[in-house]
């Protein structure tokens, strides 16, 4: 299973795959971090349609076209804000990965890149969100295809070394 999961260090703006996931408000209507890449990197038209889905709750996601992206699919996802781990964070944090691979199995999505949601500006622990994340992602792909590529896109060093060891630790295997 840990052979369908890669690890890297990255951009994720320039991924080449179906899809990829944008670490998205509940507005929907862009922000800084990589929501604020994404947008940039896709054009206003992404905004556009955006504007068109009236928001996303927490732990939910939505899909939008990638416009000016390599990615065709953009899927928004709401992570949690931290505050402590006593407002269901963890749970709110699974669901962004549970609907994103929900609605990129929906949508044909063979391959969908992850950036680390809610480890930046909503400030959730990044081993905790790694082990979230990777056990969340098996769970789905064990007995469902499509997707058959989760691809991790870590914007600095730390945030590669916590998914890589959480893949390792949880995938029992090396990321290819
Ligand atoms: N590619 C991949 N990862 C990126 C990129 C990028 N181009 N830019 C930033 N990141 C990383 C950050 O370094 C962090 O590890 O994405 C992770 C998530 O950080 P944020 O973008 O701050 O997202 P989050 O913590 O979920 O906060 C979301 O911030 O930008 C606003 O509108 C957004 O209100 C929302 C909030």
């Amino acid at each position: 299973m840990g052979d369908r999961i890669d690890v890297i260090q990255g951009d994720i703006t320039k991924c080449n795959v179906d899809a990829i996931v944008n670490a998205a408000n509940t507005t929907l209507l862009g922000g800084g971090g990589v929501d604020g890449a994404i947008h940039r990197a896709a054009g206003p038209r992404l905004l556009e349609e955006c504007r068109s889905l009236g928001g996303c709750p927490t732990g939910q996601a939505r899909l939008t076209q990638g416009y000016d992206l390599p990615a065709r699919w953009v899927i928004h996802t709401v992570g949690p804000v931290w505050s402590g781990g006593r407002r269901d964070e963890d749970g709110l944090l699974a669901g962004c990965y549970r609907s994103s691979l929900a609605l990129a199995n929906g949508q044909g999505v063979e391959s969908i890149a992850f950036p680390s949601i809610s480890t930046g500006a909503y400030r959730f622990p990044v081993e905790r969100a790694a082990a979230i994340a990777v056990e969340e992602t098996l769970r789905f792909l064990t007995g469902t295809t499509p997707p058959d590529r989760v691809t991790f896109v870590c914007f600095d060093l730390h945030t590669y070394e916590c998914y890589r060891s959480a893949v390792e630790r949880l995938a029992g295997g090396r990321p290819s």
